[in-house]
C-alpha cells in the first residue's frame, strides 16, 4: 500500500472536507505526517488551489511539478523580494525581516550570489572532502553499539554543524552555536524552539554580534579560504549594510544546516522503511551516487518556497492577481507522478534521479547543492565501510518538526547491533 493511502484514515480523510477548505499550511499535518493525502487531492483535483482562510493569511498552493516550473522559472512575474512578502509562507521569511539574496530579486540577487558561489566550486569542494570524510569517520567511530541512541543528536547535527563550522572557520567550541541559530531563524513560536517572536530577534541579534566580531577580525587580514572572509573581501558584499550582512548569513547558516541535516536522517529513514533498497546497496555500494539524489527527492528537506505575483497572470488556467502569494509545494512536486515514476517508492537506482525539485530550479537554484550531496555521499560511504553486512536499524518512530517549511526530523531512534 502506498505511503498516502496508510495515512488516509478516517480522521485524516482530505475528502471529509470542502476542497476550498483544505490548507496545507498547517505545520501540525507535517509534524504528524498526515500530509500526503491533502497534496494528493490537490494536485488531482485543482493543482493550483486557492485557500482564503490559510494559518498564514490567504495563498495559491501550486502542487505540480510543471506548474512549480513554470513559476520558478519567471522570476519577473513571481517576485521572491523580502519586502513584498519574502521566500517563506510566512510573510518576511519566518518574520525573520532581514534582507538576504534568496529574497532578492535581480540584479542585486545576481551580484551577491555571485561573490558566494565560489565557496562551493568544484575546486573548494575537492579541497573540503578529505576534511568532511575524517570529521564524519570520527563520528561514526564514536556511536555506541548494542544501544539505541538518537540519530539526529549524534550524527546528522553533529555532522552539518561541524561542516558549517568548518565553512565560516567558526571557533570550534562554539560551533553549536550555529546550530541553535539556525533553529531559531526558521522557528514558528510554539515549536518547542522559541516562545515569542521577542525571543527570536533577540537571538538572532546575538548572532548578528558574534559574526560581526568575526567580519571585523577578518575584514582587515589578508583574504583567506572561508564564507565571512570571502564577503568582507568582495567588493559586491563589502559595503552591505548590517542587516543585509546578518541576512545573507543567516541564509547560509540555515541553507547548510537543516538541509543536510535533514537529508541524513531522513535517508536512514527512507532505507529502513525499504528495506530491499538497503539491502541493495550493501551489494552494491556503487548505487551510493543515484541515491543520494533519490535521498534529496524523497526528503525534501525544505517543502516550499513562495513568490509574490507582481502582475496579473494565469498560471494552470487560475488567475493569479498582483500581490497574490504563491507557494511552490516542492514536496508535493516531488510526489507528482506525472513528472516521476512511481513517486510514492524510494528507489536508490533511478534512471534520473537528479529530476527533482528539493533545489528549487531557476535563478534561485540552490547554490550549495554539489555540497550537500557530497556530504550525503561521503556519509554513506563511510557508513557502508564500516557496516557491510547489516543494516543500522531503525528503533522506533521519528519525531518531526512542527513546520511547513523545514521538512524534517528532532528525534530519530537507532541501533548498530555489534
Ligand atoms: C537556495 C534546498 C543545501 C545554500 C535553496 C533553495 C532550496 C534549497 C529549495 C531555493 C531554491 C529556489 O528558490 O528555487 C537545499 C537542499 C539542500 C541544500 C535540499 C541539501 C540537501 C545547501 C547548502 C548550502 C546552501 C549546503 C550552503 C552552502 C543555499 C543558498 C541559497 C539556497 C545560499 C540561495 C540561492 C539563491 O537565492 O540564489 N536551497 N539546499 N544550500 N541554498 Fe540550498
Amino acid at each position: 500500500m502506498s505511503e498516502a493511502a496508510l495515512k488516509r484514515d478516517g480522521a485524516n480523510d482530505p475528502y471529509a472536507i470542502p476542497l476550498a477548505d483544505i490548507d496545507v499550511s498547517d505545520p501540525a499535518r507535517f509534524r504528524d505526517f498526515t500530509l500526503w493525502p491533502y497534496f494528493e487531492r490537490l494536485r488531482k483535483e485543482d493543482p493550483v488551489h486557492w485557500c482564503a482562510n490559510g494559518m498564514f493569511g490567504p495563498y495559491w498552493s501550486v502542487t505540480k511539478y510543471k506548474d512549480i516550473m513554470q513559476v520558478e522559472t519567471s522570476h519577473n512575474i513571481f517576485s521572491s523580494d523580502t519586502e513584498l512578502g519574502g521566500i517563506t509562507i510566512e510573510d518576511g521569511n519566518a518574520k525573520l525581516g532581514l534582507p538576504m539574496f534568496i529574497a532578492m530579486d535581480p540584479p542585486k540577487h545576481d551580484e551577491q550570489r555571485k561573490t558566494v558561489s565560489p565557496i562551493v566550486s568544484p575546486e573548494n569542494l575537492a579541497k573540503l572532502e578529505s576534511t568532511i570524510r575524517a570529521r564524519v569517520g570520527m563520528i561514526l567511530d564514536d556511536l555506541p553499539v548494542n544501544e539505541t541512541f538518537n540519530w539526529v543528536e549524534r550524527v546528522s547535527i553533529e555532522l552539518t554543524t561541524q561542516m558549517l563550522a568548518t565553512l565560516f572557520d567558526f571557533p570550534w567550541e562554539d560551533r553549536r552555536k550555529l546550530t541553535r541559530w539556525s533553529d531559531v531563524a526558521t522557528a514558528t513560536p510554539g515549536s518547542g524552539i522559541i516562545d515569542s517572536y521577542e525571543q527570536k530577534m533577540a537571538e538572532v541579534m546575538e548572532c548578528g554580534a558574534y559574526f560581526t566580531r568575526l567580519w571585523n577580525e577578518r575584514v582587515n587580514a589578508e583574504p583567506g579560504n572561508d564564507l565571512i572572509s570571502m564577503m568582507a573581501h568582495s567588493d559586491a558584499m563589502r559595503h552591505m549594510s548590517p542587516e543585509e550582512f546578518l541576512g545573507n548569513l543567516l541564509l547560509l547558516i540555515v541553507g547548510g544546516n537543516d538541509t543536510t541535516r535533514n537529508s541524513i536522517t531522513g535517508g536512514l529513514l527512507a532505507l529502513n522503511e525499504f528495506p530491499d533498497q538497503y539491502r541493495k546497496l550493501r551489494e552494491n555500494p556503487a548505487l551510493i551516487s543515484s541515491m543520494v539524489p533519490e535521498i534529496i527527492r524523497w526528503q525534501t528537506p525544505l517543502a516550499h518556497m513562495r513568490r509574490t505575483a507582481k502582475m496579473d497572470t494565469v498560471l494552470g488556467g487560475k488567475t493569479i492577481r498582483a500581490g497574490d502569494k504563491v507557494v511552490m509545494w516542492y514536496v508535493s512536486g516531488n510526489r507528482d507522478e506525472e513528472a516521476i515514476e512511481r513517486p510514492n517508492e524510494f528507489i536508490i537506482d533511478r534512471a534520473r534521479p537528479r529530476q527533482h525539485l528539493s533545489f528549487g530550479f531557476g535563478i534561485h537554484r540552490c547554490v550549495g547543492n554539489r555540497l550537500g550531496e557530497m556530504q550525503l555521499r561521503i556519509v554513506w560511504e563511510e557508513i557502508l565501510k564500516r557496516w557491510p553486512d547489516q543494516p543500522i536499524e531503525v528503533m522506533g518512530e521519528p519525531k518531526r518538526v512542527y513546520s511547513c517549511f523545514v521538512k524534517g526530523y528532532e528525534s530519530l531512534p537507532v541501533r548498530i547491533r555489534a
